[in-house]
């Protein structure tokens, strides 16, 4: 299969990188390489580190990324990682820029296989990195008990139908093994009243989602990441990253207000005793969100915020 993914705000994150023909730029999710293309292209004596779990991003990215070669260097990992390798592997202890595109990319979503969505038929798998041994979506849903089940789809779905999705799952895995991302889909759409699952387009997108962010641990660390990439940046280097759900967006949003504010101590301590220092500063104080036409023919880019800071 083809892999196709349109990158989501391009003009608006490449604007946001503020790219210096000559810096050091880091691209923690480089997927089919689209915003690495555009930001390869301006680079000069400049280098890109191109980081993803998934081997199939790597492939796709190191051929949409070849003439750039020289300037690029592709790693096939988590990002989490991203800092120490940068350090360990690449005497990297500067950056000017980086780029976190969270989530999965169209192409992982329409290959059926992967089990991300349900509108193709395929095995309920999820994992983004098919080598790591992580568990897969067919054994939560045919091993994981009642109450880890509703937990699962309530903190990382926000499934309101949660306790009765996961009743209807245990009632179905008796039957028969849970295989398929149609056989799930199903559950899911039965356990709930007709209204909901015409209205919500996509009935079963927040369990898919919950699923797809235990299994590979996608919020994890998250915080830590950012932590680690704003202290790898030079004076004036610029972060952006783009989110797509509430939980990732409000990890952002709390570890930027955080390191772009002075004082930290609780509001009515007479003088500041904690010595907190902003080490960055908002470039926009509002999330960017996609434009009219890029909603339009994009219907991925209708959830994603843009969130870009600089550092000082
Ligand atoms: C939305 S896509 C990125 C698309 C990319 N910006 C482009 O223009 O094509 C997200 C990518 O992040 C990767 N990814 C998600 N979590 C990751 C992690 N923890 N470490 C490394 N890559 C990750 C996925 O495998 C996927 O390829």
């Amino acid at each position: 299969m083809e892999f196709k993914h349109t990158p989501i705000m391009l003009e608006e994150v490449i604007e946001g990188l503020n790219i210096k023909p000559n810096g050091i730029y880091v691209d923690c999710t480089v997927g089919g390489g689209g915003h690495s293309f555009e930001i390869a292209k301006r680079l000069k004596s400049g280098h890109l580190y191109a980081f993803d779990r998934d081997s199939d991003a790597i492939k796709k990215s190191s051929q949409v990324l070849e003439k750039f070669k020289d300037k690029v260097t592709l790693i096939k990992s988590n990002y989490k990682e991203a800092p120490d390798i940068l350090k360990t592997q690449y005497g990297i202890d500067k950056i000017d820029g980086f780029l976190i595109d969270l989530g999965v990319s169209s192409y992982q979503i329409d290959e059926g296989e992967r089990g991300f969505s349900f509108v193709h038929d395929g095995r309920l798998d999820m994992r983004m990195d098919k080598e790591e041994k992580v568990v897969t979506a067919e054994e939560i849903v045919n091993t994981f008990s009642y109450e880890e089940l509703v937990k699962i789809m309530k903190e990382y779905g926000e499934e309101e139908f949660a306790s009765i999705i996961a009743k209807n799952i245990i009632k179905q895995r008796e039957k028969e093994k849970i295989e398929t991302t149609f056989q799930l889909r199903d559950i899911i759409e039965n356990s709930m009243p007709k209204k909901v699952v015409y209205s919500r387009g996509g009935a079963s997108k927040k369990v898919f989602q919950a699923l797809r962010i235990y299994i590979n641990g996608e919020l994890e660390g998250l915080d830590e990441l950012l932590e680690k990439l704003i202290d790898l940046l030079g004076e004036n280097g610029r972060g952006c990253v783009l989110t797509f759900h509430s939980l990732e967006d409000r990890i952002v949003k709390n570890v930027f207000k955080l390191e772009s504010t002075n004082c930290i101590c609780p509001p009515k301590t007479p003088i500041c005793i904690c010595g907190h220092k902003a080490k960055i500063k908002l470039v926009n104080k509002k999330p960017i969100v996609a434009g009219e036409k890029e909603q339009k023919e994009n219907s991925r880019s209708t959830s994603a915020k843009l969130r870009i800071i600089e550092r000082i």
